[in-house]
């Protein structure tokens, strides 16, 4: 199967002409490896051909697999996996591109098809970033750096081999891979980084239109102060680059009092990521 000697692969994309789809496809056509693409909509199958690629069958795209990245809706997942992992090769790997729906039990699994999950990071806030094209790359996987965050259910270093140098391609360019749990994937992602982190940047928007319908204050002031700021809130806060003014430590410490619930640290426990994933997922619960 796998060509471990070149490291070149057989690669299926499902959901190619997907938002992940596309971003993938895009990056998976500069390598080597030996990429099929499917996809079932019209309009996705419209974005693809565009491109100049060749869609194939879901069923020709994975016959002979030796990964293939899911790049469909997480709620399509489970019916997906249905029908694809009776039909791969053994030793095949399914990739899933987000870990929610691999963690609440939801994939078609098969003692001889390893499963994965691979999520981008995407570009630190503090990459040194210098050309134009980086700092328009937010998102990653055309020009900014990034690193990923990858899971594997097999001790097989040859396929975690496989799962590296694909998560190296479809979101490139990556500096680094770090390997944890499916568990810790589903942790970080939702939790750490979408709960708070993504929660946190929509409250400065609201504080943003707050400032400017509520306040009166200009809006390009507004975004001024409130753009350097929240750099000097990350630097300070993240990487410590200096001490916050002791007048500014008392505004944080009102504002953590106002805004910030006592008990929140509670979503980093197990039945809170459960809570949180039904949600995301549209379950009345998750069942393991
Ligand atoms: N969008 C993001 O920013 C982002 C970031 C990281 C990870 N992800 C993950 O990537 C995955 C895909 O998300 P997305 O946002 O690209 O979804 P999307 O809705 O943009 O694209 C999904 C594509 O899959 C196609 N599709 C659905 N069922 C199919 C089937 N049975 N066979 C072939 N094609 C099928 C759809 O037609 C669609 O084109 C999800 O697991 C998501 O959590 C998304």
């Amino acid at each position: 199967m796998a060509d471990t000697a070149t490291g070149r692969y057989r690669i299926a994309v499902i959901g190619a002409g997907g938002k992940m789809g596309m971003r993938v496809s895009n990056n998976l056509v500069k390598t080597d490896h030996d990429v099929r693409y499917s996809e079932n909509s019209p309009a996705g199958q419209e974005r693809v051909t565009a491109t100049g690629r060749t869609l194939t069958d879901t069923a020709t795209a994975i016959a002979d697999a030796d990964i293939v990245v899911l790049a469909v809706p997480d709620l399509a997942l489970g019916p997906v996996t249905a029908e694809i992992v009776p039909q791969l090769q053994p030793g095949a790997i399914v990739l899933t591109l987000d870990p929610a729906a691999a963690y609440a039990g939801l994939l078609t699994t098969r003692d001889d098809v390893i499963q994965a999950v691979a999520h981008p990071c995407h570009p630190s806030v503090f990459l040194e970033r210098t050309s134009k094209e980086e700092w328009a790359d937010t998102f990653g996987g055309i020009a900014a750096p990034q690193d990923a965050i990858a899971a594997i259910e097999s001790d097989d270093p040859a396929k975690r081999s496989i799962v590296e140098a694909t998560v190296r391609a479809i979101y490139a360019p990556v500096i680094n891979v770090h390997w944890v749990t499916v568990k810790q994937l589903a942790q970080l992602e939702p939790t750490f980084v979408e709960t708070v982190a993504c929660m946190i940047g929509a409250l400065l928007n609201e504080a943003l239109e707050e400032a400017v319908n509520t306040m009166g204050v200009p809006e390009a002031a507004a975004r001024s102060i409130l753009f350097g700021h929240t750099q000097v809130a990350l630097a300070n806060g993240l990487r410590g680059d200096n001490p916050f003014s002791d007048a500014c430590l008392i505004a944080m410490d009102y504002g953590r009092e106002s805004i910030i619930k006592e008990d929140w640290k509670k979503i980093f426990r197990d039945d809170e990521l459960d809570k949180n994933l039904a949600k995301m997922l549209h379950l009345d619960k998750i069942e393991r």
